[in-house]
């Protein structure tokens, strides 16, 4: 019989982590302190869009591996193992707001007290906090009077949304974070959660594998904010920044990922982490001013992209309309935290533009997000999106609107410009249907 995992939290890590621990063939109790979302999950539905998701869950709710509470004592019972995968979310000025988290902890602390189970126990941060997190979670526990004895391991995620069930199965690595070498061999119960998960697993100390996390977000942003400066430069200088990537890719050093050129890196945890480090390094007397770039431009790729569309119209924006394809902060995914296109969304309203956007997923998120701002109009589909347009702006690049009819979107819109954010669409076709067509370091 396999252990019982403990999962607190239920968003995209903490649903994911648990249907996938269910997957490896696990006892899973998932809690929540959103009870609306533990009915929808109880009732079988995953209460957010991941491809893949909605049908393991219906799978292993109904194979009973899997299953939801609001009773952090319920969950606790019978585990060995407590995933902490609430949310870290950023702090103004850089910091990150571990209210939740450390809410979790006094409540897993809370209820351990009251348990009469004996044996090791292990609480996993899965969430993504500043280094030296874990070691405090050694101190909060200590002398707390449990029967049991309590390992902290820093087992950081690396999932994609929009991949994230892939992701999980099928990691690049496992990073698992100890106190010291001694501990080493009591985490030995923890890794072989992963036994079957055919990925390196590297036992590091609490600081390196919560840096690990850190540093891997950073670098792939620095990427991304690398290749958008080359595609600024390539525009000045009529070179092409897709080329460029592909010709650069190729070198097994510098490798094919993130060299995407566009309006930049969004989402819940690039910006987040990317500033959280920057202030990490900070209020340790350091200053990361390579990271202090790559905020700086990302920030600027969203300003080139009002600059684009306002060139496109010949410099006269207040009163036209902009067609917006894409809400969410990239495809596959519902989620439009700090999306780019929700900042340009903004930027134009704010410049007198009217808005009318259309997202196959985020719509309700984007709903939510915009709401009390007036001049935006959701649609129902693309098309919708581009009637009546002086210009269309594609923001996040969902396969579907690279299959779009661009015959029927030209007698559907008013003006011709289309400008490409993620580089995504085909610009000849473009052209040939008549559109002028604008993209990031291309010609
Ligand atoms: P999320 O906002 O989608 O979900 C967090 C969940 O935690 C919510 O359902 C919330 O109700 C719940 N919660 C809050 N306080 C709680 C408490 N005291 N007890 C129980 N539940 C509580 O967050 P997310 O996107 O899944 O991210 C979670 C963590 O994982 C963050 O630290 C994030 O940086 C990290 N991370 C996220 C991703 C990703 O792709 N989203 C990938 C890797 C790591
Ligand atoms: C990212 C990391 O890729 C995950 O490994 C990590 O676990 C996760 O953050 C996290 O810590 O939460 P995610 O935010 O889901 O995952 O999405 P990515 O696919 O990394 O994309 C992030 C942003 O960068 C998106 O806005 C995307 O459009 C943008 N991007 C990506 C580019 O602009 N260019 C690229 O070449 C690649």
């Amino acid at each position: 019989m396999k252990d019982t995992i403990a999962v607190i939290g239920t968003g995209y890590v903490g649903l994911t982590s648990g249907v996938c621990f269910a997957k490896l063939g696990f006892c899973v109790v998932c809690h929540d302190i959103d009870s609306k979302k533990i009915a929808m999950l109880i009732k079988g539905k995953t209460p957010f869009y991941e491809p893949g998701l909605q049908e393991a869950l219906t799978r292993y709710l109904q194979q009973k591996q899997l299953t939801f509470t609001t009773h952090i004592e319920r969950a606790l019972k019978d585990s060995r193992f407590i995933f902490i995968c609430v949310g870290t979310p950023p702090r103004k000025g850089g910091g990150v707001d571990l209210r939740a988290y450390n809410a979790a902890l006094v409540c897993v602390k809370n209820a351990l007290k009251k348990s009469i189970a004996h044996g090791d126990i292990f609480i996993i941060n899965k969430s993504t906090v500043p280094v030296g997190t874990a070691s405090r979670v050694q101190d909060f526990f200590r002398n707390s009077g449990l029967l049991r004895t309590v390992h902290i391991v820093s087992n950081p995620e690396f999932l994609r949304e929009g991949r994230a069930v892939t992701d999980f199965m099928e990691p690049d690595r496992i990073v698992i974070g100890v106190g010291n070498t001694a501990q080493k061999k009591n985490v030995q119960p923890f890794v072989s959660l992963y036994q079957s998960l055919r990925a390196p697993k590297l036992v590091v100390g609490w600081e390196t594998a919560e840096m690990i996390k850190y540093a891997s977000n950073a670098f792939l942003a620095t990427k991304i904010s690398f290749i958008n400066e080359i595609a600024n430069v390539c525009e000045r200088v009529g070179a092409d920044v897709e080329e460029v990537a592909r010709g650069m890719g190729y070198d097994p050093r510098i490798g094919a990922g993130f060299l995407r050129a566009g309006i930049g890196y969004g989402g819940s945890c690039f910006p987040k982490d990317v500033r959280a480090l920057h202030h990490m390094a900070r209020s340790s007397a350091y200053s990361f001013k390579l990271l202090k770039a790559v905020i700086e431009v990302n920030n600027d790729q969203q300003k080139h992209a009002v600059e684009k569309i306002i060139r496109a119209l010949h410099g006269a924006i207040r009163g036209k309309t902009i067609a917006i394809l894409g809400l969410a902060f990239k495809p596959q995914t519902d989620d439009v935290r700090e999306s780019a296109s929700l900042a340009i969304i903004k930027a134009l309203l704010k410049k007198g533009a009217r808005i009318r956007a259309y997202d196959p997923q985020a719509q309700d998120n984007a709903r939510a997000a915009l709401s009390g701002l007036r001049g935006v109009t959701l649609c129902a589909d693309a098309y919708e999106a581009t009637r009546g347009a002086h210009a269309l702006f594609l923001a996040t690049e969902w396969k579907e609107f690279q299959d779009l009819d661009w015959e029927k979107i030209k007698v559907l819109m008013k003006g011709n410009a289309v400008i490409d954010g993620r580089n995504a669409l085909n610009a000849k076709l473009l052209e040939r249907n008549g559109f002028t067509y604008v993209g990031f370091g291309v010609h």
